[in-house]
């Protein structure tokens, strides 16, 4: 074997070592999926986006630099957290501590309003942004949208001006402030086309287990407040209702087991029609959809789009 085939070989044999040791180590730890995130952390160690295999060096302080990594995957730090960034749709989105972390399920939102979004899409607003996933989804795939976030939290309304910069320089807007409250400048916005929302919804005695939630998403981005954890989405509900165009329409994520009582709260609510509950990928009922009713004339319509 030639110098170079010797240091291949090496290289596999401990890629090999590494991805056996580290995935048995995060599965001892009760990582739910060890060995796709052990591929993700050896990768981040090799400072490669390259797959694994085809790998024929490595940095001097791989194994160094791979156990500070594992050590905390291994405390259950959330993965996105270790690596600095979370996939969302066509995206790869900065995320920091303290900032709630986007979920793939979150997704399916934007699917849900290519689906219902009749006419126009130019004005969109995120209520409760976080990372600003959503919103920079809309401003990627939406070349001429303008989006409006708003976020009650300082640090995640700054990750949320990052995240819109990156996605669409320029069309993003971010409000830091509490939708509990009035707030002119997110009044002043109206009409908009469309309304996406993934607000805090858990109600206060349904406590999330794992380990990477619990202990690293911020408690404000998970309870939503009140006996059923509706408080912030029902605020979701009266703000849509006051900034959609007739017809635009509200894309609000929920628990599976909130479809009935969010229809219900969008029905209280008033304003809408074609109040709906949509499932995710999985079948379970993740969505609320509504529409903004019509007004009663044409020259209600009208009024109510300037
Ligand atoms: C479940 S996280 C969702 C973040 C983002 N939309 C996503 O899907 O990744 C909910 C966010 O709502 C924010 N929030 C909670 N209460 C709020 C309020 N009253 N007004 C505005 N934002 C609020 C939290 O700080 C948190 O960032």
């Amino acid at each position: 074997m030639s110098p170079a085939d010797v240091s291949a070989a090496d290289v596999r044999t401990r890629l090999r070592t590494a991805l056996a040791a580290t995935t048995a180590r995060l599965g001892e730890a009760g990582v739910p999926s060890p060995s796709a995130d052990a591929r993700r952390l050896l990768s981040a160690a090799a400072r490669t986006d390259r797959p694994l295999v085809l790998l024929d060096e490595l940095p001097d302080d791989f194994e160094d630099g791979l156990e500070a990594l594992v050590a905390r995957r291994a405390e259950r730090e959330p993965l996105q957290l270790i690596l600095g960034r979370a996939p969302f749709r066509h995206l790869e989105l900065e995320v920091r501590p303290g900032v709630f972390i986007p979920r793939p399920e979150t997704e399916l939102a934007v699917d849900l309003l290519r689906e219902h979004a009749i006419g126009e899409l130019r004005t969109v607003v995120d209520l409760c942004s976080g990372s600003g996933a959503l919103g920079a989804a809309v401003l990627d795939e939406y070349p001429d949208a303008r989006v409006l976030a708003v976020e009650i939290d300082e640090a995640a309304a700054e990750l949320t001006a990052v995240n819109l910069d990156a996605a669409g320089p320029g069309r993003g807007q971010v409000l830091h402030g509490d939708l509990m409250t009035e707030l002119p400048e997110l009044a002043a916005a109206r009409p908009v086309d469309a309304v996406l929302s993934n607000p805090p919804y858990i109600p206060p005695e349904a406590i999330p287990r794992d380990p990477e939630v619990i202990a690293h998403d911020p408690h404000r981005a998970l309870f939503g407040g009140g006996e059923d954890g509706l408080e912030v989405p029902r605020a979701v509900l009266a703000w849509a209702a006051r900034l959609l165009r007739p017809g635009g329409v509200l894309v609000m994520e929920h628990a599976d087991v909130q479809g009935p009582a969010a229809r219900d709260a969008a029905l209280a609510q008033g304003g809408f029609e074609q109040v709906m509950t949509l499932p995710d990928l999985t079948g379970r009922d993740r969505f609320l959809l509504a529409r903004r009713t019509p007004g009663e004339s044409p020259a209600e319509d009208e009024r109510l789009s300037r």
